[in-house]
């Protein structure tokens, strides 16, 4: 058997040799009966392929004739010599071409798509000049080929670089990997957005968050802990930022003064991730910004921290009136994103100190004041990444938050009892995973960074 070669390893270098070579029909443009070009792609990559009517090579008529009727996308074997062409090619990743000498269908696609690669790929400004775009929906329902795409392909390299990003940063700070359970009792971060289901007779929900079993490891002295999972949300909101299934990126530590201790880590998590990322995937951001053009986003190597009263201040003084003990909405954030960006020049900031009563049950009051929490949230370009606190430890206080906020302390009884057992002062926070890579690349609606999206009214593919 012959070797295979890699698309992205067809260069001048290796002019003149014979290759074999696995691919789609990205485009198929046939010229005469005895003259044909089809592109290949593979992973990205595309090279331009020549199939000449030729006596001496052994390539007939009906070989250009079987290569003509090939459908775009079908995935075929291609054995052909490397050629260099007489004039630069534009429309190809590759600089070569392949003089064909034989090809195989390997398995054909339809002949006419639902969705059409290209089309996909379309960049805003292409689709103003008049060329064939496609719209999120149709992308969507033909998720399988809209992945396709170069920017596609890059998002998910970018969303896997975050998490081994994460990882990294946190297994070098001592934090355990672990994983808690998704069928839970009751819901773990109150409110009505709960899937429920039937557990062998018993009601039961999919984890909103790994809140309460997070908590529950460190008072298993797992002491620093961080996981990465699926959570879900029976929410009813139709954003650009909402899933009803999104990954969470969780983080839970035993701290020993001051809630600071979880800002820091944040604080430095943060710049470690977006360094790697433009470090580790230039050529992707690359790929992405040719379809949709963001700036570069801007953060401090030392991540700067706002009182949620200072925040409310420079909101006040530019003429934005907002409740100092309420919560912050979209319209607000950004605002108030604007306002950082221009005082302190950075995308990246944590807002701390929040009202106790827009925070969830497990939160820490202030001991000096009991109207302010333990608590912050984190903004990448005006819009919330983040939400972290210290928590309750207290197993009586927790009990009672529980209770005022509304929550069936039944359903919660193993979580409240682990505080009896003895616990330590601790805090965490939640990413969610789909956010940070369509925040950081300026990206308008967060199904583009979820592979198979789920929200309120998508369940398929
Ligand atoms: O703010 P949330 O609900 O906080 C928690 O789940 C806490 N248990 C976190 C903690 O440790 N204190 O969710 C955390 C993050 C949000 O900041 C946001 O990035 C993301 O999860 N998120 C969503 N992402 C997509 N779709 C949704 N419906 C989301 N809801 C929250």
């Amino acid at each position: 058997g012959k070797e295979w070669t890699n698309v992205s390893e067809l260069v001048e270098e290796i002019a003149g040799s014979e290759v074999l070579i696995r691919g789609r029909v990205h485009t198929n443009r046939p010229v005469s009966s005895k003259l044909g070009f089809v592109i290949l792609r593979q992973s990205g990559f595309t090279v331009q392929c020549v199939v000449t009517e030729s006596k001496e090579r052994n390539v007939s008529v009906n070989m250009v004739k079987f290569l003509k009727q090939l459908s775009g996308e079908s995935f075929v074997d291609v054995i052909g010599v490397v050629v260099l062409p007489k004039e630069p090619l534009t429309g190809t990743t590759q600089q070569v071409e392949i003089q064909v000498r034989k090809v195989y269908c390997v398995n054909s696609a339809l002949q006419k798509l639902p969705l059409n690669v290209e089309d996909a790929a379309r960049s805003e400004a292409d689709i103003q000049a008049g060329k064939p775009g496609a719209n999120q929906d149709t992308r969507l329902n033909n998720r399988v080929i809209d992945l396709r795409t170069p920017a596609n392909q890059a998002i998910f390299r970018i969303q896997c670089h975050v998490q081994i990003a994460f990882r990294e940063f946190l297994l070098s700070k001592g934090f355990l990997e672990i994983h808690t359970p998704k069928l839970i009792a009751g819901s773990s971060e109150g409110g009505a957005a709960v899937f429920r289901l039937e557990y062998k007779g018993q009601p039961a929900c999919l984890a909103q968050s790994p809140q309460l079993h997070k908590q529950m490891a460190i008072c298993g002295d797992l002491e620093r802990v961080f996981e990465v999972g699926a959570v879900y949300r029976a929410e009813d909101s139709f954003t650009h930022r909402h899933l009803c299934e999104f990954i969470g990126l969780d983080v839970e530590m035993a701290i020993h003064k001051h809630y600071s201790e979880v800002m820091d880590i944040v604080g430095e998590l943060f710049p470690f991730i977006f360094t790697k990322l433009e470090e580790r995937c230039s050529k992707e951001l690359e790929a992405i910004r040719k379809q949709y053009p963001f700036q570069p986003l801007k953060f401090l190597p030392k991540t700067l921290t706002i009182p949620f009263a200072e925040g409310i201040q420079m909101l006040k003084e530019a003429g934005v009136e907002a409740d100092p003990l309420g919560d912050l909405n979209t319209e607000v954030e950004r605002k108030l994103g604007q306002l950082v960006l221009e005082k302190y020049n950075t995308e990246f900031y944590i807002l701390h100190h929040y009202p106790s009563a827009v925070r969830p049950f497990y939160t820490m009051p202030c001991a000096d004041d009991s109207n302010y929490s333990n608590s912050f949230d984190v903004f990448i370009r005006g819009e919330e990444i983040i939400s972290g606190a210290q928590r309750v430890h207290d197993p009586e206080l927790l009990k009672e938050q529980a209770v005022r906020f509304g929550i069936d302390v039944d359903t919660i009884k193993t979580y409240i009892d682990s505080f009896r057992y003895g616990a330590p002062p601790h805090g965490g926070f939640g990413v969610g995973l789909e956010r940070v890579v369509m925040l950081f690349c300026g990206l308008n609606n967060i199904r583009k960074t979820s592979l198979f999206p789920r929200d309120p009214l998508r369940l398929a593919p």
